[in-house]
Parts: structure tokens; sequence; C-alpha cells
């Protein structure tokens, strides 16, 4: 990656490929039609899972999404990407991700993801709630705010003002280009979301 910019063009806007899983499981509405529906109908779809289609994403770049008026990013990590994350304890506040708070039990692994190359994580600081810069060239992301940095499994460094690693939501795969954010893999039902 050459850029530091996380508006970069390649960065992608789900204008088409974002879809609120309803109560059955088969109702799909565009997100800006959230705007029109009825008081209960928005609350019920602020709330609800987000599919987000992955089948575009490439090697290195980010999807942003909105999920419980949270911002969520999907990141696609290259081979260089995972080589640089480890479980130094020099390095980083919580190495073994052991803050059961920061992810579901799934993500309790290096990666802290389900699959190594797919990372979700809320991009929400943990220091005072600044939304972090993803920096692909330097292999992290950044708070400006206040100077957090966090590995590409958004794990706090050590030196950090932000106290813990940033917090991966309940997510599930449905198929293989297919992310359910807010629901947990059907065979990890003790996972906490
Ligand atoms: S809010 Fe991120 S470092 Fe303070």
């Amino acid at each position: 990656m050459s850029t530091d910019n996380p508006d970069n063009s390649r960065r992608k806007f789900l204008s088409g490929s974002l879809t609120l899983v309803g109560g059955t499981g088969a109702a799909a509405t565009l997100w800006p039609f959230i705007s029109s529906m009825s008081p209960s109908a928005k609350a019920k779809a602020a709330g609800a899972p987000v599919k987000v289609d992955i089948s575009e994403l490439k090697d290195g770049e980010k999807i942003d999404l909105i999920w419980r008026k949270k911002p969520i990013w999907v990141v696609k990590r290259t081979k260089d990407m995972l080589a640089t994350i480890n479980t130094n304890e020099e390095k980083y506040k919580d190495p073994m991700s052991e803050n059961t708070e920061q992810q579901p039990d799934f993500a309790k692994n290096k990666y802290r993801s389900l699959k190594p190359e797919i990372l979700v994580l809320e991009g929400v600081c943990t220091h005072l709630g600044c939304n972090p810069a993803y920096k692909p060239s330097e292999n992290k992301f950044f708070c400006a705010c206040h100077g957090s940095n966090f590995d590409l499994a958004g794990k706090v460094a050590n030196g950090s003002p932000a106290g813990a690693n940033l917090k991966v939501p309940p997510y599930r795969f449905e198929d293989e280009n297919t992310i359910v954010i807010g629901e947990l893999p059907k065979s990890d039902n003790k996972s906490k979301g």
C-alpha cells in the first residue's frame, strides 16, 4: 500500500452492498431508506444485523459501514500485513486479547478474527472515542486525537493513552463473500457480543 489517507480512492462505501437483516432473516432494506421508516421500524433497523458483501474487497482495502450507530471496519489483510501481527507482551497492553469485553470468544486469537485475512473492528478509539485512521503503509491504525497506536489486529500499543484493544463486534460469515455484522457464528453460541 502506498497511501496513508483513509479516504483514498480504494476505500469502499457500501451504497449497494449493505443490507439489514430483518427479524425473519429474509427482509433486506438498503441503509439509506432507514430515514423514511416509522420510528419503531427505524429503532428495530438500527439494532438489526447488517450484511456486507466483501466480494469486491481487494488486498489491503477497508470497507466502512455503520452498525448500531457505530463505525465498523472490514479490512482484507495481506500476507505481509498478517506477518506484522504478533503477541509480543512488551509491545501491547493486552497482547493475548484477554479483556473479554473487547471481542467475542471466537476472536480471542492472534489475529482477533474468524479468518486471518479478514479483520472486522469497531472504529472507535478506546481512549475517548475518536475514530482512528487506517495507516496501511505503517501496518497500524492511529488515533490522532491523543496519539494511540493499534496494530492491524486492533491491539493497543504500549505507550498509547487508550487502555484497551479496539473492539471486535459479533459477526459471522454467511458464505465466503458475505459477512453478517451483529450475529455470532452459529457454532459459537458461547461467544459474547
Ligand atoms: S481518543 Fe484516541 S487517543 Fe484519545
